[in-house]
């Protein structure tokens, strides 16, 4: 890796900017999954055993540049606190007096957390001032928020270059999964690629037909692919005006020698609610007045064998609407296979996406993949090929 990490750094005694990404899910009050509070305990732990300050920027929902009392981080203070194991006292704003008084009294062995940082116009704009106010709090920048380094934010990208920098621990491990499924994964190497628009996942299926050899694709998105191929799709999602894209993305594949994995064979309904009545049909046998809602047992048992003799798989999406019962039988029974695999040692699979990440956990396979991404976007932004502004400040 090109950028330093912890290792490299002398903390003692050392104010440590550090930037993660708590942006958790909150219902009535209390934080719903604190996975990415506990991804950042490792690198918290090392900077505070190397005597360093914990000082954290963090951004939480969208509030545009205003102070929104809702996305204010005090409200989950107490939820860091408790899931990381320390004492976390909290500023009231992420730069100036209440910030420097935060520091400047924080004891050894104790987190400061900072305010939300898109309290500030300057954070979403990357303004060189902001960025040098919160420079200005520490000696050093560790960024732990690989799921917000799709972002050139003040906190992000624009105080790396002001402080000496490294990645954190959960960065590191987000870079090493996605370099190893990816930038140099042993094959054969299986990508499934799921979720309702092939519009929005362009650029990713463009970049993998080049990367991978074989590409399952699920979801809304196959019925665009099965369309394009002259199939009737019935009332199923389906991007009519995308099937010259679709053409070519499976022009590209052949000529790169990648296989492209659709359904050949669905279960359908007619209505859009939990268990609607369903049945499984070829996929060329899709009634006019029916949607798709799932991969049929035969495409299932296709994707499976791809499985059992690949090494390396990447996923990102469903294979079909997974949140209604029975529709998840599909995903679920190619997570099942996925976990085998990887439980056996013969597979390397990482995920990444929020409905992704839903649905394995559904599954009940949480902890059976190799790796188990904290990003949305970014995971994508990366699958895309794209440079991730707050990875290369590292740099
Ligand atoms: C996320 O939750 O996806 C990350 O924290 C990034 O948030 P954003 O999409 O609002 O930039
Ligand atoms: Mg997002």
């Amino acid at each position: 890796m090109a950028w330093k990490t912890l290792d490299d750094m002398d903390l003692a005694g050392k104010v440590v900017l550090t930037r993660v990404d708590i942006n958790v899910p909150v219902a009535d009050g209390k934080v719903t999954d604190a996975t990415r509070i506990e991804r950042i305990k490792p690198t918290i732990d090392d900077i505070l055993e190397k005597g360093g300050k914990p000082v954290l920027l963090a951004h939480f929902g969208r509030p545009k540049g205003q102070v929104v009392p809702e996305m204010s981080l005090g409200l989950i203070k107490d939820a860091v606190s408790d899931v990381l194991g320390v004492p976390v006292k909290f500023a009231s704003d992420c730069i100036g007096g209440p910030a420097k008084e935060g520091v400047a009294e924080l004891g050894e062995g104790e987190v400061l957390l900072l305010e939300n940082t898109r309290f500030h116009e300057g954070e979403t704009k990357n303004d060189g001032q902001f960025a040098a106010s919160l420079a200005a709090l520490g000696d050093v920048y560790v960024n732990d928020a690989f799921s917000a380094a799709h972002r050139a934010h003040g906190s992000t990208e624009g105080v790396a270059k002001l402080l000496p920098s490294c990645a954190g621990r959960l960065m590191q491990a987000e870079l090493s999964a996605l370099e190893a499924a990816l930038s140099t994964p042993e094959r054969p190497v299986v990508a499934v690629v799921g979720g309702a628009k092939v519009s929005t996942k362009l650029d990713l299926l463009g970049n993998l037909v080049r990367k991978v050899d074989y590409l399952v694709i699920g979801g809304g998105m196959a019925n665009t692919f099965l369309a394009a191929e002259g199939v009737d799709v019935g009332k199923s999602l389906c991007e009519h005006d995308l099937a010259d894209t679709a053409r070519e993305i499976i022009k590209k594949a052949d000529e790169a020698g990648c296989e492209i994995v659709l359904p050949v064979d669905v279960v359908i309904a007619r209505e859009f609610k939990a268990n609607a009545e369903n049945e499984v049909v070829p996929v060329t046998e899709c009634p006019a007045d029916a949607m798709i809602f799932d991969a049929g047992p035969k495409s299932v048992e296709r994707i499976s064998e791809i499985i059992a003799g690949a090494k390396t798989l990447i996923m990102n999406g469903p294979l079909g609407v997974f949140e209604l019962e029975p529709f998840g039988k599909g995903t679920f029974a190619m997570i099942e296979k996925i976990a085998e695999q990887t439980k056996a040692g013969a597979l390397v699979s990482v995920a990444g996406g929020g409905d992704t990440v839903a649905s394995i956990n559904a599954s009940g396979h949480g902890a059976d993949f190799t790796y188990i991404s904290t990003a949305g976007g970014a995971f994508l932004e990366w699958m895309e090929g794209k440079e991730l502004p707050g990875v290369v400040a590292l740099g």
